[in-house]
């Protein structure tokens, strides 16, 4: 039998991230929980959850007991001209979770196909074409999230990106434009609205006819950037002055990474959109937008539809997916998991390199820095990474630089997994801090 790597190797698209950071990856044979082993039995914990995908853990039995009933009756795919009960039962699951006033909800597969959505549903629902996004905001790489996705790198090979999309910076205490210190978070988050007031208002700011406002209610891919309490109700406010919908992307924080349900409820926000995916999927591709009456009832049957959305084997998985963690009532175990880390931080908090450990829930950041500075390492990050990989301990990276650890663990991770996989951790921070492996030379 050919060696996987080697076909990947040589087959693979060169565009595919498999190989970004060990020249080596492991294969896993077998999940459960938080744990994943290689072939060669060696444990790995995950803090990446797939890309903040695996809330209800590795080898959950719900989700393949699930996913065998519905293979059992072989209706593997229906199509969309016909209706189809597990579409109906993940849409129950969303809406009952959602803040009440969002009622009806559109299904895609992947996270990006339902940002692609949600641009058409406000772009029908208002009649204007323009959209407000982020610094650091990640919204995919399909061409109309493309355009909202603030990353450079991401965007320049493919220019011109069509979709009419001004970014604002987001309200980053750690790299706030202002030059103010992190804590003063309030006068940050009070200059950050105020300059997007004045562009709304300002009739010679450029702003082409805007229809909504897409943002991350905690930044995922952009670093686990955390805004200080009341951006999300700020944007609500400007929304409502200005005629504008107010798009919630829940694809990272969603279903429960954040402490809440949704990242907008934090604040107790209600947005006029909601996009899902990761989280709610039980991990087959769907996703999918829930939004208002007003939203989702103004464009006419087929202007939007694709093959997959609805599948029924991944619906069956969603559905008992969210079922799952509400029966775990697993929002006590994110708890937990925020309050240990937070714990735990306090013990690489100190070093050299460590310029800021923050989040929420189960999603934290450890901004990696040049010693000290606040300038951003993404070398070294790269390299602590991929130290953290070979100590079996899988951790994220991200942020505005690509500096930023990320620590996502699955919703379901326990005390011990957790301790086990920050003790690694800590191993190859403190190890780097001593300079025993040189790493702020070596690069990789
Ligand atoms: C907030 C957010 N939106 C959209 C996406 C795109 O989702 P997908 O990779 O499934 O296209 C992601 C993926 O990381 C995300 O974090």
């Amino acid at each position: 039998m050919s060696d996987p790597l080697e076909v990947l190797r040589r087959h693979s698209s060169r565009a595919a991230r498999e190989f970004g950071v060990l020249e080596t990856p492991p294969l896993w044979a077998r999940g459960e929980g938080a744990t994943l082993w290689d072939e060669r039995g060696v444990d790995y914990i995950d803090f990446t959850s797939g890309s903040a995908v695996s809330n209800a853990g590795h080898g959950n039995q719900a989700i393949r007991q699930a996913i065998e009933a519905q293979l059992a009756t072989g209706v593997f795919h229906t199509g969309t001209l016909v209706p189809s009960p597990q579409k109906a039962r993940v849409i129950e699951r969303i809406v009952s979770l959602a803040p009440p006033s969002l009622t009806r909800v559109h299904l895609a597969s992947t996270g990006g196909e339902a940002v692609e959505v949600a641009l058409k549903a406000v772009r029908y629902a208002t009649g204007r074409q323009n959209v407000i996004a982020f610094w650091g905001g990640y919204h995919g790489r399909p061409m109309g999230a493309l355009a909202l996705t603030g990353f450079r790198s991401y965007r320049d090979p493919f220019y011109p990106v069509n979709i009419g999309a001004h970014h604002f910076a987001y309200p980053y205490p750690y790299r706030n434009p202002f030059g103010l210190p992190k804590e003063r978070e309030e006068d940050i988050l009070r200059l950050t609205l105020a300059y997007l007031e004045q562009a709304l208002d300002n009739p010679a700011s450029g702003l082409a006819p805007v229809a909504a406002i897409f943002v991350e209610p905690v930044q995922g891919v952009g670093g686990m950037v955390v805004p200080p309490a009341g951006f999300l109700r700020g944007l609500r406010a400007l929304c409502d002055r200005f005629g504008l919908l107010l798009v919630s992307d829940e694809i990272f924080c969603g279903f429960g990474r954040t402490g809440a349900w949704f990242g907008c409820q934090r604040e107790g926000v209600t947005p006029d959109v909601m996009i899902v995916s990761k989280g709610l999927s039980g991990t087959l591709p769907v996703a999918g937008i829930v939004g208002t009456e007003a939203v989702m009832t103004a464009w006419p049957g087929g202007t939007q539809s694709s093959t997959f959305e609805g599948n029924p084997i991944a619906c069956a998985a969603a559905v008992a997916s969210v079922d799952f963690l509400v029966q775990q009532d697993i929002l006590g175990n994110v708890r937990r998991t925020e309050d240990q880390i937070r714990a735990w931080s306090q013990q690489i908090a100190g070093l050299p390199f460590v310029g800021e450990v923050r989040g929420v829930g189960a999603m934290w950041g450890i901004e990696i820095v040049e010693p000290g500075t606040t300038r951003p390492a993404p070398e070294l990050a790269k390299t602590l990474q991929s130290r953290c990989f070979e100590g079996g301990a899988l951790v994220y990276r991200a942020g505005h630089y690509g500096n930023v650890l990320g620590l996502l663990p699955p919703l379901v991770a326990t005390e011990q997994e957790l301790a086990t996989g920050l003790a690694r951790a800590t191993v190859v921070l403190a190890d780097a801090a001593a300079g025993a492996r040189h790493p702020l030379s070596a690069g990789g």
